[in-house]
């Protein structure tokens, strides 16, 4: 049994929170907005008031954030992790960040003489509710071995990528760009059958019967068909986020990303049409309007 903290209980954190606790964990949990916690709590986790209280005593603190700027704010802030995990406990970090913070982070806690691992994770929050999320984990390998009976209940796949975290945050960043892509591509796919009539059932059909019986495709590709965008598992917002740490990481190395290029303008062109916070496969509704179709979003 670990003794655990977990910050962060959005979308994705609820459900891994509630693993950690139903797998028989220590759990206390801390929410920016304290209204979240609330059904955690009725469960039986502990609510902590702070960010400091999440992290007295623990093991290991888990934070699950939306983007670079709340991890910065929580890991390195004021009476945030790092001024409040004891020596020698582990910072997890299980959002998706940027390679830059990654190295960051690590630098500040190895100066506290604690340890960072990075384990972004896979999968919506489905997945996150029922403990099916594959796991993408990296850092020193004695401590990645101690997050393993979190992986267990969290998780159906830990992927290991080696002793740097900022490994695990570039591989989860290609992984949401090649999906990225695949949506985009089903964008385009399903605007040009329309034109020539062909229901867009008939399409998901032709492709997820065929080469492309893939889950990205008939996640994604059911979104589409049913137009139904408003139960958003992975935001716009937070996918243009993902876009961006991609292009930066990329420039960093010197990878041409073209690609990405145009999977960042039609996110932002999702954006200006106010919906940041709808599902990204709405992409498909971007392409139809481009398409001339569907003229309203
Ligand atoms: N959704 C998916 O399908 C999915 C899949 C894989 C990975 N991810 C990644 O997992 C992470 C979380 O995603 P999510 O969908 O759970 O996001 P979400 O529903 O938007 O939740 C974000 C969490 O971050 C907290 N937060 C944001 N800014 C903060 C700040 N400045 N200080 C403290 N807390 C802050 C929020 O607290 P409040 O409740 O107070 O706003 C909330 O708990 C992201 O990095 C995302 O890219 C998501």
């Amino acid at each position: 049994m670990l003794r655990v903290g977990f910050v962060g209980l959005g979308r994705m954190g609820r459900g891994m929170a509630r693993r950690i606790l139903r797998g028989g964990h220590d759990l206390i949990v801390y929410n920016r907005t304290a209204n979240n916690a609330a059904d955690l709590a009725s469960e039986g986790a502990s609510v902590a008031p702070s960010i400091a209280a999440a992290c007295a005593d623990r093991d290991v603190v888990i934070t699950m954030l939306a983007d670079d700027a709340a991890l910065d704010e929580v890991a390195l802030g004021a009476g945030g992790v790092r001024d409040s995990l004891t020596t020698d406990a582990i910072h997890l970090v299980m959002g998706t960040h940027g390679v830059a913070a990654m190295h960051a982070i690590e630098a500040a806690h190895r100066r506290a003489r604690q340890t960072l691992v990075a384990a972004p994770v896979l999968g919506r929050p489905d997945k996150a509710a029922v403990g099916e999320l594959g796991i993408i984990a990296a850092g020193p390998e004695a401590a990645v071995h101690r997050c393993r009976p979190l992986f267990a209940v969290m998780g159906g796949r830990t992927f290991d990528a080696g002793a740097s975290p900022a490994a695990a945050a570039a591989t989860k960043l290609a992984n949401n760009f090649a999906i990225g892509c695949a949506l985009e591509a089903m964008s385009e796919a399903f605007s040009f059958v329309r034109k020539f009539d062909v229901p867009p059932q008939i399409l998901y059909e032709v492709m997820t019967e065929g080469l492309l019986a893939a889950p990205v495709y008939r996640v994604y590709g059911k979104i589409i068909v049913d137009d139904r965008y408003d139960q958003a598992g992975f935001t716009v917002q937070l996918a243009l986020k993902d876009a961006e740490l991609m292009a930066a990481a990329a420039d960093s190395v010197h990878v041409p990303l073209p690609s990405g290029a145009l999977l960042r303008d039609r996110l932002r062109d999702a954006i200006t049409q106010g919906n940041g916070e709808k599902d990204w496969a709405i992409l498909a509704r971007v392409q139809a309007r481009l398409s001339g179709l569907d003229e309203e979003d």
